[in-house]
């Protein structure tokens, strides 16, 4: 007999079928034992009576999470014993089979909770249980039902998806990078990316026009419950267009996404407002502002595009400009006299998307001009000898009929935790670090051996 699953069920009352999955929790009701099997669909009764006795005997050994396979009929529950929590809450099995397929230890912790009240710490070392919580085996299905959306959405609108490198040189984010030694090359090292900003844009100049791509992002930066040194960005460039009609196709994808997939939530206001980041500032004291009218609707979502940032900051660390969001941000064109004797006055044409609070995306029209280019590098205080090693394939593509060009970043894991009601984005992702970046299940980062050392040409200076 074919495996069903418990979800399948609900049509085959009177039938004999076949289920397998977890034992979720055991109930003795005098002689009678009820299993509640959970699989990836959900829960299904089980009811052991005693008249078979090997079946009965088998039965009773039983214990959570263990692994079986049973055989039996289909029936309705008696009149008042319906469970009208549970899809399949009007019918259960009547067992005539039992197979243990493994057996579980006990789980350090709950697994019938949503799980808030257990140490993260413990939670992310058995994350593979962790896992198995309804709320996460939610999260994570939704998460893939907004990517398997998004990547539709994007498709249907001549967007190609690229993969661009994992192992390449800095791009600069504002954050600290990842690197990793290159065994073939002694005392170089290659850079994980902070985002595929440079990839991206060179793309366009490939003549591509539209790109998209879920990106792994790296970034070695402090924890805060919105921020994991590695997520997901839904990365898209775009040539020809410009800052409104980019922002337009995101917003129509972003609104059509919640449409679908989140029918009950309400969306604040449509098309999503525009204010300015000094605006923002001033009314909200933040530039991220949280906009909701009812701070304790749960459905409620407050989208807003945050414009008009400088572009660039003063530092204190680095003493001297940074870019707001990356060099490669396009001033605005009322703004390039302002360029060398009143940069901190420019102001870019970048947009945050904010929701509730978080900045989901953000994104800019990008420089496509070398000249242009090498002056806002300027500005910035390299050196030329910097902007050539760093930079020089930028500069050198743009001198080959680069395209105006511009796009956006989508945080995804922020995007599906908001949606999904959580707190941090580490409950949408399978397997997240902890907040001082390790990953306790795998017991990484972790030493490597002499001979791998060797290979990668490091020496470690033990600091006392
Ligand atoms: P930016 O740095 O603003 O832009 O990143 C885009 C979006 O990515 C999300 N994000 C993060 N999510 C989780 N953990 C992190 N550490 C983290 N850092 C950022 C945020 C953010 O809005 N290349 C540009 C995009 C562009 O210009 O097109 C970029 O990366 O939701």
């Amino acid at each position: 007999m074919e495996r069903i699953l418990t979800i399948d069920t609900i049509s085959k009352a009177g039938k004999i079928v076949k289920v397998s999955g977890w034992v979720d929790t055991r109930r003795d009701h005098g002689k009678i034992i009820f299993i509640d099997l959970r699989d990836r669909s959900g829960i299904l009764q089980l009811v052991f009576t005693p008249k078979d006795k090997e079946l009965y005997g088998l039965a009773n050994t039983l214990r959570g999470e263990w692994v079986i396979e049973v055989e039996g009929k289909i029936g309705e529950r008696p009149k008042g014993v319906e469970n009208p929590e549970l899809t399949t809450g009007n019918i259960e099995m009547l067992v005539e089979k039992l197979v243990i397929l493994n057996e579980a230890k006990t789980p350090p912790f709950a697994l019938n909770s949503d799980g808030y009240e257990i140490g993260e710490d413990n939670r992310l070392r058995y994350r593979y249980l962790d896992l198995r919580r309804a709320r996460l085996q939610k999260n994570i299905g939704m998460r893939h039902k907004m990517a398997l959306f998004m990547r539709n959405a994007f498709s249907e609108r001549g967007f190609v998806e690229i993969e661009t490198p994992s192992l390449t040189k800095g791009t600069p984010e504002g954050a600290r990078e990842f690197i990793v030694p290159s065994r073939l090359h002694p005392g170089k090292f290659f850079v994980l990316p902070q985002s595929p900003q440079q990839f991206k844009q060179l793309l366009m100049v490939s003549g591509f026009e539209r790109y998209f791509q879920f990106a792994r992002c790296f970034r070695d930066e402090d924890e805060r419950k919105d921020r994991q040194p590695e997520f997901t960005q839904l990365d898209v460039e775009i040539s020809f267009l410009d800052e409104e009609s980019i922002r337009s196709i995101i917003e129509e994808i972003v609104i059509k996404s919640i449409g679908e997939l989140f029918p009950a939530k309400k969306i604040l206001k449509t098309p999503f407002p525009v204010m300015s980041q000094k605006e923002a500032v001033e009314k909200y004291n933040s530039d991220k502002p949280d906009i909701r009218e009812n701070k304790n609707d749960f459905q409620e979502l407050a989208f807003l595009w945050v414009v008009d940032f400088p572009l660039f900051e003063y530092s204190e660390t680095e003493k001297g400009l940074v870019s707001s969001h990356h060099p490669f941000t396009s001033p605005k064109d009322g703004d390039l006299r302002l360029l060398e004797k009143n940069p901190e006055q420019v102001m870019a044409k970048a947009y945050d998307l904010v929701l509730n609070g978080y900045e989901i995306g953000g994104g800019s029209i990008r420089i496509h001009r070398r000249d242009l280019q090498e002056k806002i590098f300027r500005v910035l205080g390299l050196a030329e000898e910097e902007i050539k090693g760093r930079f020089g394939h930028m500069l050198e593509a743009f001198e080959y009929g680069a395209p105006p060009h511009g796009g956006i970043a989508l945080g995804i894991d922020r995007f599906v935790a908001i949606l999904q009601n959580e707190p941090s984005i580490r409950e949408v992702m399978a397997f997240p670090k902890t907040g001082d970046a390790r990953d306790l299940m795998m017991d990484a980062p972790s030493e490597v051996s002499p001979k791998q050392l060797k290979e990668a040409h490091i020496n470690i200076i033990h600091e006392s």
